[in-house]
C-alpha cells in the first residue's frame, strides 16, 4: 500500500522536474509538474507522444481551477460540483501563465479533480497541478495497474506508486466548454449526466482529430490486429478463423469452441464492469502474440457509448455508425 513516505517520496521527484507514474480512478497517469516545462517536456519522450497533443492538469481541488483557466464559465462550477472529484476533464480557456508544452500551443487547458486516493493525496502534498497523459507508449492500451505501467514505461519512469488496480478503467469524458458545450471524449460520465446538470442539450458536431489524441481513429490499441464482429456474425466469423485467434465476447464460450480459438474471455453484461476490466484483458491477449483479437461487438445504446468508443479505436475503425 501507498504510505506518506512513498507520497513524500513522488512530491520530491516532482518538485525536481522528474517524472512519476500514479493511479487515478480512471487509468494510471504519467505525472510531471505542469508548471515546469522542462519536466513536461519529459513526458512527451517518455511516451513518444507528438508535442503538439495537449496534456491533462490534474489538480487537488476545483478552487485551483483559476489559476489555470481564465473566463471560467459558471458551467464549469456547476460540472466541477457535480462530478469532481471523478472522471471528468473540463477543457477551459487557459490562464496566460500556462506553458506552451501543457497545451501543446493551444489557448486551452484540459483540468481534472481525480477521485483516487493517492492521486488526491500525491496533488495535496505538492500543491501545484499534476500534468499527466494516460502512462502508456503513444496509441497503446492505456495502463490500469502498476505492472502495466513497468511494462509500457519502465525505467522511463522515476518512480512508479501503486495503488491497485483501477475502479473506473477507461480515461475520462472530456467536456470542452470553450464554447457550445460539447462531449470529445465519452467515458463513465455520461452525456446524459451532463446534460442534466447543466440543463441543456449538448452541441453533437464532429470532434477534431489533433486536438484529442484520443479522437484518433486508430488509439488505446493492442500490437495484435484487433477485429470488431457484430453479434449476429460471430457464429459464421469463428467458422473462418484460425486457432491463434483471441476473442472478448459477452457471451460465454460456445462449447464446441474450444479447439478453434486461444482464447475466449466473457466478459462482464454491466457496462462499467466491463470497462474496468478491459483493457488488463485486451493487455493480456495481445501478450499471447495471436494472429487477431476479435471483438464481440456491445449494444448500440448510451450506457455502452464509453466502452464502444475504445473498442472501436483498439480496432482501428472509424466512429460510430450511428
Ligand atoms: O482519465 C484520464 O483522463 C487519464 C488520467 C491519467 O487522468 N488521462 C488521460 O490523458 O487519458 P491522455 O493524455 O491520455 O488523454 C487526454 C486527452 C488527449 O486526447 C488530449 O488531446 C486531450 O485530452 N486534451 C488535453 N488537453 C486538451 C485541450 N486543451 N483541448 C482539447 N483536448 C485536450
Ligand atoms: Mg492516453
Amino acid at each position: 500500500m501507498t504510505d506518506a513516505l512513498t507520497i513524500r517520496r513522488a512530491v520530491k521527484i516532482l518538485k525536481a522536474g522528474g517524472l512519476v507514474a500514479f493511479p487515478t480512478e480512471t487509468v494510471y497517469g504519467l505525472g510531471a509538474d505542469a508548471s515546469n516545462a522542462e519536466a513536461v517536456k519529459r513526458i512527451f519522450a517518455a511516451k513518444g507522444r507528438p508535442v503538439d497533443h495537449p496534456l491533462i492538469v490534474h489538480i487537488g481541488s476545483a478552487t485551483q481551477i483559476v489559476v489555470w483557466a481564465r473566463d471560467v464559465p459558471t458551467t464549469a462550477w456547476r460540472l466541477a460540483e457535480a462530478f469532481w472529484p471523478g472522471p471528468l476533464t473540463m477543457i477551459l480557456r487557459r490562464a496566460r501563465t500556462v506553458c506552451d508544452a501543457v497545451t501543446g500551443g493551444q489557448d486551452t487547458i484540459g483540468l481534472r479533480v481525480p477521485a483516487h486516493r493517492v492521486a488526491l493525496s500525491l496533488l495535496r502534498e505538492f500543491g501545484g497541478g499534476i500534468a499527466a497523459p494516460s502512462a502508456n507508449r503513444f496509441g497503446r492500451v492505456s495502463p490500469t495497474s502498476a505492472a502495466h505501467v513497468v511494462a509500457e514505461l519502465g525505467d522511463a519512469v522515476d518512480l512508479i506508486v501503486d495503488g491497485g488496480s483501477c475502479s473506473v478503467g477507461i480515461e475520462s469524458t472530456i467536456v470542452d466548454l470553450t464554447g457550445q458545450p460539447r462531449i470529445l471524449r465519452p467515458g463513465k460520465i455520461s452525456r446524459e449526466a451532463i446534460e442534466a446538470v447543466l440543463s441543456t442539450r449538448l452541441d453533437e458536431s464532429v470532434m477534431e482529430a489533433p486536438r484529442v489524441s484520443g479522437a484518433l481513429q486508430s488509439h488505446y490499441a493492442p500490437h495484435t490486429p484487433v477485429r470488431w464482429v457484430e453479434p449476429e456474425r460471430l457464429d459464421v466469423v469463428l467458422d473462418e478463423v484460425t486457432t491463434r485467434t483471441g476473442v472478448i465476447a459477452l457471451r460465454p464460450e460456445p462449447r464446441n469452441c474450444s479447439s478453434r480459438v486461444a482464447a475466449w474471455r466473457t466478459m462482464s453484461a454491466d457496462p462499467a464492469l466491463y470497462a474496468q476490466d478491459l483493457y488488463a484483458q485486451l493487455r493480456a491477449l495481445d501478450e499471447l502474440r495471436l494472429d487477431q483479437i476479435l471483438i464481440e461487438e456491445p449494444p448500440d445504446v448510451t450506457e455502452w457509448e464509453a466502452v464502444r468508443d475504445r473498442l472501436r479505436k483498439a480496432a482501428g475503425r472509424p466512429p460510430a455508425r450511428a
